[in-house]
């Protein structure tokens, strides 16, 4: 965690900004060579000083996706979605190109799957989707979605029931002792190099 120290002069640069600028985007920076582990980076400096202050947007996505319609429909969340979480770290996001083999024939005349046919595929852009969860980069944070589906933790414990809803929110507060308490509960490894690096 020693590592953390160089953060701070950028945080401290972040108040004083964030005191004049009254914490507004500011222009997108570069973001710093990425790790070799995954981790969530902030788009723009205004994004983590939201984010450091506890401020974090609710997320705005390109079409309100309705999660419980599909799950009505008999899909479920690792079919063709979020299918990485099963053997790997991150969960992914689905690609128009996905939603086209259904949405080619199917509802074609409502507004929403309009859009995704004539603003995104007809175009050959894919739907930006905005992160709903992840960590700011000065915590450090390393996650693995794979250890704990294989240990059957359901996608719920960790992001509210979303298949009951429709657009996805952060429903759940991924803290430190929310993450301990369950690995402590469970035997699950505690020791800081588990979840940080
Ligand atoms: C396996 C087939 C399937 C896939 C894949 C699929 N959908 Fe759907 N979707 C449906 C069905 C079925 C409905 C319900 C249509 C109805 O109401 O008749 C639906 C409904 C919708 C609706 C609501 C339409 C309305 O306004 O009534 C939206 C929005 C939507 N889907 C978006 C998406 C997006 C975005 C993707 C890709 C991430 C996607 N769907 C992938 C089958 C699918
Ligand atoms: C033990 C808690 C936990 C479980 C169980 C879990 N997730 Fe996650 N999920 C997370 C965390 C933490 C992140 C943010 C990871 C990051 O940014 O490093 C995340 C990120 C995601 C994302 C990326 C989208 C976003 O808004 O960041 C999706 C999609 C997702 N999870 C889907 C699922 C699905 C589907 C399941 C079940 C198959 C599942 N997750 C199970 C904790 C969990
Ligand atoms: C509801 C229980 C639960 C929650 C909440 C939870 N975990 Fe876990 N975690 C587990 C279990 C169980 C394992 C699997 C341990 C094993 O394979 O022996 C695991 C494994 C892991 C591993 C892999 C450890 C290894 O070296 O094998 C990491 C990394 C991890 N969790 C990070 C997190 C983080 C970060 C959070 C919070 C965002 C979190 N976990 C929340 C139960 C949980
Ligand atoms: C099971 C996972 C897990 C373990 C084990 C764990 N942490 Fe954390 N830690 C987290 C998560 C997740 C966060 C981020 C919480 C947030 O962003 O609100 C965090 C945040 C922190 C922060 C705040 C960083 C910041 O800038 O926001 C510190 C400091 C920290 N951890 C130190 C430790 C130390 C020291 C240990 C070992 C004694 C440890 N952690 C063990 C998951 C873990």
């Amino acid at each position: 965690m020693a590592r953390s120290a160089r953060f701070w002069p950028v945080v401290l640069l972040g108040a004083a900004v964030c005191a004049l600028a009254a914490c507004e985007r500011v222009a997108p920076i570069p973001q710093a060579p990425s790790e070799t582990v995954f981790t969530t980076a902030h788009r723009t400096i205004g994004d983590a000083f939201n984010e450091f202050f506890g401020r974090r947007a609710e997320p705005v996505q390109p079409i309100e996706f309705p999660h419980d319609i599909h799950i009505e429909k008999g899909m479920t969340c690792t079919d063709s979605c979020h299918e990485a979480a099963v053997d790997g770290p991150v969960a992914g996001l689905p690609s128009v190109a996905m939603c086209m083999t259904c949405h080619e024939a199917i509802a074609t005349d409502r507004p929403r799957i309009k859009t995704i046919a004539e603003a995104y595929a007809a175009k050959g852009l894919d739907l930006p989707w905005q992160r709903v969860y992840g960590f700011s980069q000065s915590a450090h944070v390393k996650f693995n979605h794979a250890p704990h589906i294989r240990a059957e933790v359901d996608c719920a414990t960790c992001h509210g029931d979303v298949a009951k809803g429709t657009v996805a929110r952060r429903t759940v507060d991924h803290t430190m002792g929310f993450c301990v308490g369950c690995h402590r509960e469970k035997n699950a490894p505690n020791d800081c190099m588990t979840c940080h690096f």
